[in-house]
């Protein structure tokens, strides 16, 4: 995503679109909005805002048809001889920008393994990762690293907060490193939480401290979002409210969005579910009319 050069006006921002460009979005770092406009590839495009922050927004220009992820042939072995393990068998897939992803399947099937391998925290034995139009598998590890802070958040089944650190600080952690980050504050009111900021983790329930691991990952503004079972822990109701954090994210900054889950009622919510077996995607299916989280029957 190339950071674009533009001029700021007090009611208008101005910016020279790129080649292949098919609309603009300026993101607002103070709220967490962002507005959205067709523009004609390389032309300058004036646009107005409402630039109540000056200097508080930037422009990301966007390929809507881009996908935002795309793999082709991973595979994943462990070990060698008798005790080899085929993690991955040849998985291929392509995700759209800004979709919300849900991946199913049994235990073992290869679901975390592709996770982490799509968000570059470990690597796959053959196959490529392309990230918009970047190979991620050509990346070596100091490149990967950076591609890591800026640009996934990742949410686990276990929070893994720092137990000294109240909810705004543990978010802080990483918006201080982060390159476009949004206020702590922002990202906690975003999933729910603006009346818990100073309270510690264990000072909060599994549900609330899930919805602070997940403003933890989305404080940075990441472009794509992967969850590896993020209800896991969690009861159905509390599942709901995690669920519904998640989906606000992927909607409303549209960042692109994987879920992790073992249970098929989730699913619905998804705008494309991935069914992997044995280290293989079975089958794709689209979801023409996701739900909200609130009507799932779990
Ligand atoms: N570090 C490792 N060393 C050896 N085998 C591994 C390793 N990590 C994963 N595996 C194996 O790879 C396969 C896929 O594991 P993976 O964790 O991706 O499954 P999963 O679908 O996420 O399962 P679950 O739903 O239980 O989390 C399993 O057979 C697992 O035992
Ligand atoms: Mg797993």
């Amino acid at each position: 995503m190339p950071f674009i050069s533009c001029r700021e006006f007090p009611s208008r921002i101005e910016a020279l679109s790129t080649p292949g460009a098919n609309s603009i979005e300026l993101w607002g770092l103070s709220a967490p909005k962002r507005i959205k406009s067709r523009v004609a590839p390389d032309r300058l495009i004036k646009l107005c805002c409402e630039m109540d922050h000056p200097g508080s927004w930037f422009p990301y220009m966007n390929n809507d048809n881009l996908t935002a992820i795309r793999a082709e042939g991973l595979t994943k072995t462990y070990g060698s001889g008798e005790s080899t393990v085929h993690a991955l068998r040849g998985v291929s897939l392509s995700v759209p920008r800004g979709e919300m992803v849900v991946l199913l399947g049994p235990s073992g099937s290869g679901k975390s393994t592709l996770l982490n391998i799509l968000g570059g925290l470990d690597s796959p034995s053959a196959g490529k990762v392309f990230f918009d139009h970047e190979e991620l598998t050509a990346f070596d590890d100091r490149h990967l690293t950076q591609f890591r802070r800026e640009y996934v958040g990742f949410v686990f089944q276990f929070y893994n907060l720092i137990p000294s650190l109240t909810a705004r600080e543990n978010v802080a952690l990483v918006t201080e490193i982060a390159q476009h980050p949004m206020p702590p504050e922002q990202a906690l009111e975003l999933v729910g939480l603006g009346k818990r900021m100073d309270h510690f983790p264990a000072q909060l329930s599994g549900g609330e401290q899930q919805r602070v691991a997940i403003a933890r990952a989305i404080a940075k503004q990441p472009r794509v979002l992967l969850c590896d079972e993020p209800t896991g822990a969690l009861d159905s109701k509390t599942g709901i409210v995690v669920l519904e954090a998640i989906t606000r994210v992927n909607r409303e900054l549209g960042t692109t969005t994987m879920v992790i889950t073992h249970n098929a009622a989730i699913a619905q919510m998804a705008d494309r579910v991935l069914s992997m077996a044995d280290g293989q995607i079975q089958h794709t299916e689209i979801n023409a009319h996701p739900c909200a989280p609130a009507e799932l029957s779990w």
